[in-house]
């Protein structure tokens, strides 16, 4: 069954050319930032003139249609139950990127087939022509669903914050990734810090275990400050890059973009097909 997927997608895979870079946004612990940075990141690169795609693939407990005040008319668990396609589900988001929204309140799709994920992964695939970059907001932890997810991806973003709790986690989620390819790029974003210093010092003792235990080194992607502007534009229902543009805040999220930018220029890997039948192939 694997070995036909693999196939299959590797057929795909070869009659790709352009290919968007995708990165997937993870965390160990719930609740550090990851909507937050991927819905301003994707507003922040789009009025970079990028064209962004947020998939938001949290299956169950889905948010970023909330934080950016739009009402999806249909979802992932529609496009899963091969009720629409992704293209179906994709809404126009403030500040001009597309957005996917996710499901919510679906126990059921909490585990995925493997018929469903590699079908899922194809449609992606297929988006992978009109953007020049597709951000994957995942839910906390690591299921097989997610880990589907972030080895579809050019790049993992793992976000953490500088609690104890979340570094640990931010660890596990890297070690588990690891194992299971050890050439992932992954990259460490800080959240929630007091200033670049804290943000750095956060990064240096995670890529140091990384580094002695795993034999990984992984690159600091950047820090995003604690500020309570943050949450009252969640209150607010928009994006903090434009409810407040001048904050803090935004202007950690204007770098990370800048810095982001700059790395899709730099040649690209495999597409994501080819990566997908790689894995599957194992
Ligand atoms: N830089 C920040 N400064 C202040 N508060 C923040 C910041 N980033 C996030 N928050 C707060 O943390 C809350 C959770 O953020 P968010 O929903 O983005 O986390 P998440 O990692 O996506 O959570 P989940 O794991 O549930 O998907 C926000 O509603 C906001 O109040
Ligand atoms: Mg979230």
């Amino acid at each position: 069954m694997l070995t036909d997927q693999a196939e299959g997608l590797r057929k795909l895979a070869r009659s790709t050319r352009r290919h968007a870079r995708i990165v997937a946004i993870a965390s160990g612990k719930g609740g550090v930032g990851k909507s937050n940075v991927a819905v301003n990141l994707a507003v922040r690169l789009s009025m970079m003139g990028r064209r962004v795609a947020l998939l938001d693939a949290d299956l169950g407990t889905a948010n970023a249609d909330v934080l950016c005040n739009v009402t999806p008319v249909c979802d992932l668990a529609h496009v899963v139950a091969g009720k629409g396609t992704l293209a179906d589900a994709m809404l126009d988001a403030p500040g001009g990127f597309r957005l996917i929204p996710g499901a919510s309140g679906l126990a059921k799709m909490a585990a995925l087939g493997d018929f469903e994920r590699a079908s899922l992964i194809q449609q992606i695939s297929q988006l992978e022509q009109d953007f020049d970059l597709i951000l994957i907001d995942t839910g906390a932890g690591v299921s097989p669903n997610v880990l589907s997810f972030i080895f579809s991806a050019d790049q993992l973003l793992v976000v953490t914050t500088p609690e104890p709790t979340a570094i640990t986690d931010a660890y596990a989620v890297i070690k588990i990734v690891a194992r299971q390819r050890a050439n992932t790029d992954v990259r460490v974003l800080v959240n929630m810090v007091r200033d670049a210093e804290e943000g750095r010092g956060v990064f240096k003792r995670i890529d140091t275990v990384c580094r002695r235990f795993l034999r990984l080194s992984t690159q600091y992607a950047g820090h995003v400050v604690s500020d309570p502007r943050v949450s009252l534009a969640v209150r607010r229902r928009r994006p903090f890059t434009l409810d407040s543009p001048n904050c803090e805040a935004s202007a950690c999220i204007g770098q990370l973009a800048h810095r982001m930018d700059r790395h899709a220029i730099e040649p690209r890997g495999d597409g994501l097909l080819r990566r997908m039948a790689m894995w599957l192939a194992g």
